[in-house]
């Protein structure tokens, strides 16, 4: 196969309805009932988690302007205004299905809502911004695939993805596999490039890691494969990327932020109860048994990164 550029704008724009069908950890933990919210060290929601996570970290004070880019049912920002009410919360969406489902939820504050795609939005309303937020977003942003070394460094093919991977490429900024063909998520890593030239001064973004692993003790349970190379997740309608957060990192780096990178277990802790552990040795087929199962693996592949301009306040590794 060929080099090709996969892109989700027109599935998004003009087919996504909901989102059954991508289950995102902050969706499976909402329903108060649901079997994996019952198995959490704390009965909360995404939001409420991440809240008390990052404003340990940085501080809330700073925080007076929020935006959260592809913000899906809203849940995560109305956590955040739950607990910061003084927060002047900006949506950005490109769908008009999930920019009506956020309008829904955050029916109770004062939002200030833009829908379009991230790209095109003006770089003086992402400067008046202190804190961003993209979760588990940036896999749906442009992937350049199948491409190869030399067909970056020599080649001419016109084409504009092509031309920006050689220059972060000769900057020195991110590198390609010497053999072989490889994909790379030119959208993710134009994205935080734009946030970092607007000098937001804190950045969220989380998303499905190809470079995962799992470092602790249930590392015997799940085996992860970081290969490095972002690789395809079909869904309805479109297909979207697993994220290299080392090129993420680079470009984070190459601004001068200091970045706390860690994966989902840093804030939503799960209870390792025996039952868990037989779960997971049994290799059980019940569904209930099969939702823990993948959730929690989700919680090692789903890697984040807090991107700073000013020092920690507390915990954290840069
Ligand atoms: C997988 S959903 C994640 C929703 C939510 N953040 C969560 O974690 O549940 C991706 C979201 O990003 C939005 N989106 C995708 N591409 C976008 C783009 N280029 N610009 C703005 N929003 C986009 C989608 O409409 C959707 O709301």
């Amino acid at each position: 196969m060929s080099f090709f550029l996969n892109q989700t704008e027109h599935y998004h724009k003009n087919d996504m309805n909901d989102l059954m069908w991508e289950v995102t950890v902050c969706n499976s933990i909402e329903p108060a009932n649901s079997p994996v919210r019952q198995i959490l060290t704390q009965n909360r929601t995404y939001g409420e988690l991440l809240a008390a996570y990052l404003f340990n970290l940085i501080p809330k004070k700073c925080c007076n302007n929020v935006m959260e880019v592809g913000g899906g049912y809203g849940y995560l920002m109305r956590d955040l205004l739950g607990n910061s009410p003084n927060i002047k919360a900006n949506m950005v969406d490109i769908s008009p299905a999930m920019m009506a489902r956020q309008r829904q939820t955050l029916a109770a504050f004062d939002v200030n809502y833009l829908q379009s795609n991230f790209f095109d939005i003006d770089p003086g309303l992402i400067q008046s911004q202190d804190l961003v937020i993209m979760n588990e977003i940036v896999g749906d942003f442009p992937t350049a695939c199948q491409i190869t070394n030399d067909m970056v460094s020599h080649g001419n093919y016109g084409d504009k993805s092509l031309d920006k991977i050689r220059e972060y490429v000769t900057k020195g900024i991110i590198e390609l596999p010497e053999d072989g063909p490889t994909n790379l998520n030119i959208g993710a890593i134009q994205a935080l490039d734009k946030l970092c030239s607007c000098h937001v001064p804190y950045i969220f973004l989380s998303e499905h890691s190809c470079e995962a692993m799992v470092k602790d003790h249930m590392a015997p349970y799940i085996k992860l494969e970081p290969l490095g190379n972002p690789q395809e997740i079909r869904l309805i309608g479109h297909s979207e990327y697993t994220i290299r957060f080392s090129h993420l990192e680079s470009i984070a780096h190459s601004f001068g932020y200091r970045v706390v990178r860690g994966n989902y277990t840093d804030f939503i802790k799960v209870n390792f109860s025996n039952r868990i552990y037989r779960i997971f040795k049994s290799n059980s087929q019940k569904d209930a048994h099969e939702i823990i199962r993948h959730f929690i693996e989700d919680l090692y592949i789903y890697e984040y990164l807090l991107l700073i301009r000013e020092p920690l306040m507390s915990g954290g590794s840069t």
